[in-house]
């Protein structure tokens, strides 16, 4: 039976599915929209440090876990020790509830591709109030299931070398245009020019850390299930090292995109969550080309949360279906179903039946819940799974031995990643209590 055993016909196909699955809404929509609130530059010292000290070697952990132990996510647990299955159940859980908003803001990627192909101006909250959000979401909670159901070979890793090669040609067309834009001087230097100020403020370093988390996409189990389609051959920590690479440079292109036009339009950099589908299409509407370089940014937008949803999807399906002992196909058919209903409330929370709870539209409270808390939580059942449960010759075998960078990413992995993840749980829990008090 096609339980899903399949594998990546290279290296290079894996790397490209870990960028697809790196590089999504989280670099360009999620990424602007934090630096814009957190004082531009002021944020990227911490990003960066992130990026090396955490999010690299949790990536490296997590592919390595997957390829060595050859395991989906509750068996890879199942794998460390027994009982450990259920927190393998508990990571899946959370993936799942992610999945359900993520394809609300793609299904908003893909409207908006729509929108500006039709030359159509839809203004945010009159498309939120619409059904068309609905529409679209489901329309990509389908594709999603699509492609998955075809399998790694046939289905992901074919798709993701399409996108991912698009999403790279498309930014740096995007940037050439905006190195021509008079706010070009002034985008870049809000964007990169850092301040050391901001450095003793933890909640920036918290920020940072969970915003890294998101945009490597570690911590799910996402990378984890890639890596262990990654049978042939080693070579893990330069691919990780690769997929972190492109997945920065994604983020800071995006900024040079996103910035310049803020400054060279007189919009608001800290504009919040609507900052892509409300505030530039203002700029686009002034611009020359604007029409066409609306269609362009939108399906770049789209593209990047597609083969990002791919991956979360990928995670629920592929443990449905060797658990249930089902076939790959009916397990992609049943997971979209559920993330459709999960996500239904999500995507109804923008329109003319505002679900919210305390008063927080739903879609928030899931980023919130799953997006931001939920990520740690599962980030920490990882790193400390991997690290202290399983005999370290297991996972690293000779890597270990190998290098300087090996020799640092086991202690990263070990203390530093847990320490960071327990620290930002409690402060989370405590700025809740405290709010609710
Ligand atoms: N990394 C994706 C982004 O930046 O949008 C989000 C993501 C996808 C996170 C898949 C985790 C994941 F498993």
């Amino acid at each position: 039976m096609d339980t899903g055993a399949d594998e990546w016909s290279s290296r290079l196909g894996f790397i490209l599915a870990s960028i697809g699955s790196a590089v999504g809404i989280g670099n360009i929509w999620r990424f602007s929209t934090i630096v814009g609130q957190n004082g531009g530059g002021a944020y990227l010292i911490p990003y960066l440090c992130a990026v090396f000290l955490v999010g690299l070697p949790m990536m490296i952990l997590e592919m390595q876990a997957g390829h060595r132990l050859r395991a989906q996510v509750v068996q890879a647990f199942h794998a460390a020790r027994s009982p450990l299955r259920h927190a393998g159940w508990v990571v899946c859980i959370l993936v799942t509830g992610i999945i359900g908003y993520y394809l609300v803001v793609t299904g908003w990627t893909l409207a908006y591709v729509v929108f500006s192909l039709s030359g159509t101006r839809e203004l945010f909250g009159v498309f939120t109030a619409s059904f068309a959000p609905i529409i679209s979401f489901l329309a990509s909670a389908a594709i999603c299931g699509a492609v998955i159901s075809f399998g790694v070979r046939k289905g992901i890793e074919r798709i993701t070398t399409l996108l991912v090669p698009a999403i790279f040609v498309i930014l740096a067309g995007m940037v050439l245009i905006a190195v021509q834009l008079p706010g070009f001087a002034a985008g870049v230097s809000y964007f990169l020019t850092p301040d050391f100020s901001v450095l003793a403020d933890p909640l920036i370093w918290g920020a940072a850390i969970g915003q890294v988390f998101f945009s490597l996409s570690v911590g799910y189990g996402a990378l984890l299930t890639y890596g262990s389609y990654f049978r042939s051959g080693g070579e893990i920590p330069r691919s990780a090292a690769i997929v972190t690479a492109a997945d920065l440079l994604v983020a800071i292109l995006a900024g040079l995109v996103i910035f310049p036009i803020v400054f060279s339009y007189g919009l608001e950099p800290a504009a919040g969550p609507e900052l892509a589908f409300t505030t530039l299409p203002l700029a686009f509407a002034l611009m020359p080309w604007g029409s066409v370089i609306a269609v362009v940014f939108f399906t770049l937008l789209f593209f990047a949360a597609m083969s990002s949803a791919i991956s979360f999807l990928e995670v629920p399906t592929v443990t449905l279906a060797s658990m249930a002992r089902m076939t790959r196909r009916r397990a992609a058919v049943i997971m979209t179903f559920v993330v459709s209903l999960i996500g239904l409330p999500a995507a109804l929370s923008y329109s003319a039946y505002p679900l919210r709870i305390g008063g927080v539209p739903v879609l928030d409270l899931m980023d919130e819940t799953f997006g931001t808390f939920g990520l740690s939580v599962s980030g920490l059942l990882i790193a400390v799974t991997f690290s202290w449960f399983v005999d370290p010759e297991v996972i690293w075998g000779d890597t270990a031995k190998s290098s300087f960078l090996m020799r640092l990413v086991i202690p990263l992995c070990r203390y530093v990643i847990p320490a960071a993840l327990v620290i930002a749980i409690v402060f989370r829990a405590a700025s809740w209590v405290l709010t609710a008090g």
